[in-house]
């Protein structure tokens, strides 16, 4: 597979939602997406339930809080953006549909909504609110690269970025609001197993007593880190990437991450336990 330039600027938003003042959360995104816009970004990563706030108390939170995706506020906002300034956006969304609720990612771009993904695996109080994802771990075109979706504890089931890297995502979206320690050191090894870019958008601050860890990061399939976060601030990062460098899965002259997978003896991935 070729490994000509194809430079694209991609970006993380770290920002700080207020639980529940969702007008106030969009208008604080669209001044941080100028930075990005500045500097060129042709995608932007938002956190997850950007415009909402993550800790809800109630069922009845979940519903008034929740739209429609793509008719609703949050996701047509950011068509509009997305189409003005040509650049691809993926945030996450609080979404409604019919009397299920979903913890949803969007990929919109200058074409329109793209695509939808709805967390599969859900953190703790979450399932007393969402019901868990049925979208597939798929692959998207955009105009520099193929991009694919996972929501924060997502990042847990090694699952995931294995199946979105078989379908091709040179760069994983990772809209985040973590808690745990261990995911901006953990995905080090999830990027280099996998050869593909991970963009980790968290939030920052404390809401109703969670605290959420900040250091947003974008890794490369070498495992570098070409961005960071600090733990506290709102900020915007942009760097350049080749995405075609997660093309070349090979690691050695004798090996190759794809062609040395031995799928004959992975048949216990399919066990289930309790
Ligand atoms: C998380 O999945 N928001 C920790």
């Amino acid at each position: 597979m070729g490994c000509g330039l194809v430079p694209m600027r991609v970006g993380f938003v770290q920002f700080k939602p207020v639980f529940g003042r969702k007008e106030r959360n969009i208008k604080r995104i669209l001044t941080l997406l100028e930075f990005g816009v500045r500097e060129g970004a042709d995608l932007l990563v938002l956190p997850e339930l950007c415009t909402t706030g993550y800790r809800f108390k109630s069922k009845e939170e979940v519903r008034s809080l929740s739209e429609n995706v793509p008719d609703g506020m949050t996701t047509e906002t950011l068509i509009r953006y997305a189409e003005e300034n040509g650049l691809y956006l993926v945030a996450g969304v609080c979404e409604r549909s019919g009397e299920r609720y979903f913890n949803s990612a969007v990929l919109v771009g200058p074409e329109g909504f793209i695509a939808k993904y709805r967390k599969a695996h859900l953190f703790n109080e979450e399932k007393l609110w969402f019901t868990r994802g049925d979208t597939p771990f798929q692959a998207y075109r955009i105009a520099k690269a193929k991009v694919g979706m996972m929501i924060c504890f997502d990042w847990f089931f090694p699952e995931v970025i294995r199946i979105l890297a078989l379908e091709g995502a040179q760069i994983v979206c990772h809209p985040s609001n973590l808690v745990l320690p261990y995911c901006q050191s953990a995905l080090l090894g999830a990027a280099v197993q996998n050869r593909v870019f991970i963009i980790t958008a968290n939030r920052v601050g404390s809401e109703r007593g969670l605290r959420f860890t900040g250091m947003s990061q974008i890794i490369d399939p070498n495992m570098n880190v070409l961005a960071k976060g600090g733990r506290d601030r709102e900020e915007v990062k942009v760097v350049e990437i080749n995405p075609k460098l997660s093309d070349s899965k090979k690691v050695t002259e004798r090996n190759d991450l794809w062609a040395d997978r031995r799928v004959d003896l992975y048949k216990p991935l399919l066990k289930t336990l309790r």
